[in-house]
């Protein structure tokens, strides 16, 4: 099975011509790796320039935020029939670093589909409890993401469990916790979806993943890869990141 690695650049780099260099370098490399797949979110203002000088398919671009609107009339948003016509076969949906509601899960993944992207569904709790609320919080993410699905269209669905508060630490979670909020992840959609529809959909792990945590994390069986952030902007580190996926 490829892993899916989603390279999130965040709001790096600050030129064109760096973020040029940083794709030239993660390309020379990712063409040899067989078993990763990688989905790299640049800014917007980039995406477009790198995706028109790339026609392998060992990666997909993917639009960091989509507007919730249709329609010409919304000054600095940038729809998901933009994206889907500039270069983008994904978008990231609910990342705890912007500001979409539990609504806007909703409303984005149907209008991804919509414009045919693949929303890639960040969910996740700000804060653990003893009391176990914070399973409820992941619950209800999810099942707002699928509200307005037709059956076809729920297993194209990629969710990624990114725990707010594992964010851009040293350590990411134990693979042990990862991998048992990938099974209720996916105990949430057998039960709502029936377990035809549960096997298709892909979850990932976010949070802190880097080359000394990946191995653990990605053997996981439940799990279908992991979002990189700080890591993904630094080419010698993701190159190892990837070449060690690679053979994980
Ligand atoms: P991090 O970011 O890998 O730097 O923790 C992950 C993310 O925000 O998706």
């Amino acid at each position: 099975m490829r892993h899916i690695i989603l390279a999130n650049w965040k709001m790096s780099p600050s030129k064109p011509r760096e973020a040029q260099e940083l794709f030239n370098n993660i390309k020379v490399v990712i063409g040899r790796l067989r078993a990763v797949q990688v989905l790299l979110a640049p800014p917007a203002l980039f995406l477009h320039s790198l995706a028109a000088t790339y026609s392998g398919n060992k990666v997909l671009f993917a639009a960091q935020k989509i507007s919730p609107h249709e329609g010409q009339a919304h000054t600095g948003s940038l729809s998901a029939q933009q994206f889907a016509n500039s270069g983008a076969s994904h978008c990231l949906i609910g990342h705890s670093e912007g500001d979409d509601t539990i609504d806007a899960l909703r409303v984005k993944t149907f209008l991804a589909l919509k414009y045919g992207l693949i929303p890639i569904v960040f969910i996740g709790e700000s804060k653990r409890d003893n009391s176990g609320d914070y399973l409820l919080v992941v619950r209800e993410q999810v099942l707002s993401a699928l509200q307005e699905l037709s059956p076809t269209q729920l297993g194209e669905i990629v969710f990624c469990y990114e725990p707010v508060w594992a964010i851009g630490q040293k350590e990411a979670l134990s693979a042990y916790d990862v991998q048992s909020m990938a099974l209720y992840i996916r105990k949430i959609l057998v039960e709502e979806y029936g377990a035809a529809t549960a096997r298709k959909v892909r979850v990932l792990y976010g949070g802190s993943v880097s080359s000394d945590n990946i191995v653990d994390i990605l053997k996981i069986v439940d799990l279908d890869g992991v979002a990189v952030g700080r890591v993904s902007a630094d080419a010698e580190e993701f190159i190892e990141l990837l070449k060690i996926a690679n053979k994980a």
